[in-house]
């Protein structure tokens, strides 16, 4: 069976009171509009068109996918109008077409799968989702006859008090014969309240032309919400975290509160592992079996493997952890760390672009960036690797086995080697040998019978 795909995606989005268009407001931390996509993909088009208007190249860029097609509405007329504008890149294109808004990303693939399914089935020229939902307001109804058939889509601005009154919405996803969808969307004008050409009016003309159409109502209300303000993002929001939680909770992760906890789709955790309340686990982060995270920490396209321990606070991003390290209390480890097995980072300590090896310790108030350390090294409370120098990062090397003291400044470029230990409160600005001592730092002076004087002026009221 042939079938393309259209999504609208040109809208400003009004009502979120943003500059960011709303296809890409984030939930569970991904643009809403990359899980209409997802579930498009799933119903396995031969192509997918995505209209683009408004902020156009931030679209394009944050769903720059292979495989997508890209059409362009430049003056936003409507959906009906938007939907035309995917006229010419399906030129050619014979079979059916869904339609479907950017801005409803609860919409599964199975759900399009079965309005496709029951389209051809029907033998329907055109077919489309509803739900019957609780709050209906702001969506248009679908309007049927006394033997149920459909008669037309009212939208909300246009809609009689009684006809507010229907709980059964469109969802604004259409399953369409290609021929009668282009033929169709001719006939679409602009008379009503909002001057718009809508989409929603080709189930009244195929109607009016005796052509067979199909209103499909979803068995989950909940799929059909969509986004148009931050009220509605949330709830939404809400629903998904909920199916990404339930599942992952079957599959054997325990959550503390899964209501504070957020868990994008794409990440994938191990069984017996503990998530506490407050805990963000976003991106394409996947966690081994038998950790435990948060509370409150951050962990972001990372790779965790099996039973670390995120402690309270702890910021993670785009950073690669082995099994049975120890990170934080508020911990931050930023791209580019690679932490080794049974690394123990403690609290107060950042770490960026550089590699810990296994069995290391850098347990409190430490800046570790653009270094290499070796295996079994301990780092000393308050030690600092100084990086940049204004104008370029340079790296610091310690090998396996160092013993850095407390307070120790490691002035890159530098070498530590292998078994050498650093003085605490030293500052080091050459390489240390191999099983060295060096300290850097002013050799301590005593006065003895000093006693200290007040100042003038000062001590006085
Ligand atoms: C639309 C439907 C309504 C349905 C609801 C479901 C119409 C006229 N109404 O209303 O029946 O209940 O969706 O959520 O279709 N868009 C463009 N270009 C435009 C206008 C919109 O690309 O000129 C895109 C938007 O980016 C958005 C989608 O189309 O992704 C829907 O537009 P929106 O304005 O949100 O329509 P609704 O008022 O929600
Ligand atoms: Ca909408």
């Amino acid at each position: 069976m042939n079938l393309a795909a259209v999504v609208l995606a040109a809208g400003i989005g009004k009502r979120m009171k943003s500059h960011v268009p709303k296809v890409l407001h984030p939930v569970l931390g991904r643009p809403m509009l990359s899980y209409v996509i997802d579930a498009v993909r799933g119903s396995s088009p031969k192509k997918i068109v995505v209209v683009l208007g408004h902020g156009r190249d931030d679209v394009k860029e944050s769903i720059g996918q292979a495989g997508i097609l890209f059409a362009e509405q430049k003056v936003q007329l409507g959906t009906g109008h938007a939907a035309d504008c995917a006229r010419g890149e399906l030129a050619g294109f014979k079979g059916n077409i869904l339609i479907l808004n950017g801005d409803f990303p609860l919409i599964t693939s199975k759900s399009l799968k079965n309005l496709v399914k029951k389209h051809t089935e029907g033998g329907a020229d055109v077919s489309f989702l509803t739900a019957d939902i609780t709050d209906p307001s702001g969506y248009g109804r679908v309007l049927r006859n006394l033997k149920g058939g459909v008669e037309k889509i009212i939208e909300e601005k246009d809609a009689s008090p009684d006809e507010k009154k229907i709980s059964e919405i469109n969802s604004g996803t259409y399953c369409v014969k290609s021929d009668f969808l282009w033929e169709v969307l001719k006939g679409v004008g602009s008379g009503n309240r909002q001057k718009e050409y809508y989409l929603t009016d080709i189930i009244e003309i195929a109607v009016k032309r005796s052509r067979r159409v199909l209103g499909v109502k979803s068995r989950d209300g909940s799929e059909a919400l969509g986004v148009n303000d931050r009220v509605q993002l949330s709830e939404v929001e809400a629903i998904l975290k909920k199916r990404v939680n339930d599942s992952l909770m079957r599959a054997g992760v325990s959550m503390i509160d899964p209501g504070t906890t957020f868990v994008s789709p794409d990440a994938r955790i191990g069984a017996d592992t503990v998530i506490y309340p407050g805990t963000y686990i976003y991106g394409k982060t996947v966690i081994g079996a038998g950790s435990s995270l948060g509370p409150g920490a951050w962990i972001q396209d990372s790779v965790l493997g099996k039973g670390v321990e995120v402690r309270l606070s702890s910021y993670i991003a785009n950073c690669k952890i082995g099994d049975n390290v120890i990170v934080g209390p508020f911990a931050h480890l930023r791209p580019g760390a690679e932490i080794m097995d049974g690394v123990k980072i403690g609290n107060f300590v950042e770490i960026k672009k550089s590699r810990i090896g296994s069995g290391s310790k850098v347990p409190h108030l430490s800046y570790v960036g653009d270094a290499v350390i070796g295996k079994d090294v301990n780092i000393g409370a308050g030690t600092i690797t100084c990086n940049y120098d204004g104008f370029r990062k340079h790296e610091t090397v310690i090998e396996d086995g160092v013993f850095i003291g407390s307070d120790t400044m490691l002035v890159a470029p530098i070498r530590v080697g292998r078994g050498a230990t650093t003085g605490a409160g030293s500052t080091i600005t050459k390489d240390v040998p191999e099983g060295a001592l060096a300290i850097g730092r002013a050799k301590q002076t005593v006065i003895e019978n000093w006693s200290r004087k007040p100042r003038e002026g000062k001590g006085k009221k």
